[in-house]
């Protein structure tokens, strides 16, 4: 069945679990989600961006997930906005069936100015006020996320948070976090804590000291009741990246957010944890493999299949991974 958001990370918090959020753009994804979700007997977040209602279609989208709570009528569902950019957006979201949107208002905020953080408040708000009023949840977000300055890929350099600013302009102010929340009455917070969207967010190994875990820490002593959200959370798994240079691909070394930092992350107060990329590289991955493999079969079942089910391992481990399976 469909759950907000807020119903969601409540029970998390209580049971002191994480949830990990996964983007979904056709059919193939949202089965990988929905039957790892089964077999770890996990509630679940698909999440669409603005490009994925673009890709699918808005018609498509909702009836694949009216057809998702239908084919898995055990599973507690949240159907998502990833990075909502404007009321409308979250509006139209709401629509079409989603339980919980993301006004994203720091994604205008080029420069850490105070109009910035008042066009933020005043945004996020408006959204919270119109979503409140139909069951639906909200998530703000709050500081830079390296690579946005950019559009949603890769830093220009290809090293994603570590190349476009310096550190300490990546981190949500705790005080500024605190002021946000009183004035938007916001059920879930993005922060800015050191990661980035895409595959290149780190060019060695992160530890604690990158990753700011003290931000996170401080942020939820003084938040307890803002469900706290992590973006750019793909761990770009070794054996992905391996897999898809074996097969031709052309990826270069990089690291992404090891799960035992996400780990120790929803210890300290984390519930939501955002994964596009893992999930986009066990599909690559796959697909390449199959058709180096099987150069003469052009079903597009032989390898959407197994890729479907690449995915799904991904979803299962996370479900596992954030203690997220056996709380459906
Ligand atoms: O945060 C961004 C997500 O990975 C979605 O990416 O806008 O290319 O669909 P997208
Ligand atoms: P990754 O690129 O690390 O998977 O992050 C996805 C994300 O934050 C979607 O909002
Ligand atoms: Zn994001």
């Amino acid at each position: 069945a469909r759950i907000s958001l807020r119903q969601l990370l409540d029970h998390a918090a209580e049971n002191d679990y994480g949830v990990p959020a996964f983007n979904i753009n056709n059919m193939e994804q949202g089965l990988a989600v929905m039957d790892a979700a089964r077999k770890a007997e996990s509630p679940v977040i698909i999440q669409a961006s603005r490009g994925a209602r673009n890709y699918a279609h808005d018609t498509m989208l909702t009836k694949m997930i009216d057809a998702l709570v239908e084919i898995y009528p055990e599973l507690p569902i949240v159907m998502h906005q990833d990075h909502g950019n404007s009321p409308a957006t979250c509006a139209t979201a709401i629509q079409n069936g989603f339980t919980s949107v993301m006004m994203d208002g720091s994604l205008m905020a080029d420069a850490k100015t105070p109009a910035d953080y008042e066009y933020n408040v005043n945004v996020t708000k408006t959204v919270v006020d119109f979503a409140h009023a139909c069951g639906v949840s909200v998530e703000g977000e709050l500081g830079v996320l390296g690579s946005l300055e950019t559009g949603m890929g890769e830093a220009e350099d290809g090293h994603g948070a570590e190349g476009v600013l310096d550190h300490s302009q990546l981190l949500t102010d705790p005080d500024q976090a605190v002021d946000f929340v009183a004035k938007t009455n916001v059920d879930a917070l993005a922060i800015a804590m050191g990661t980035s969207h895409g595959a290149y967010k780190f060019s060695r190994k992160p530890d604690g000291e990158v990753l700011a875990m003290h931000v996170i820490a401080e942020i939820h002593k003084r938040l307890p009741n803002t469900h706290l959200v992590m973006h750019g959370s793909s761990s770009v798994p070794q054996e992905l990246q391996d897999l898809i240079n074996a097969y031709g691909g052309e990826m270069p070394q990089t690291y992404g957010v090891p799960v035992e930092e996400l780990q120790k992350a929803i210890k300290i107060g984390v519930r939501k944890i955002n994964i596009d990329t893992d999930c986009r590289m066990a599909i690559t991955g796959t697909i390449r493999k199959c058709f180096i493999e099987n150069p003469a079969n052009f079903d597009p079942r032989s390898y959407l299949k197994p890729a479907k089910e690449a995915m799904q391992q991904v979803c299962y481990d996370r479900f596992v991974q954030f203690g997220t399976a056996g709380n459906a």
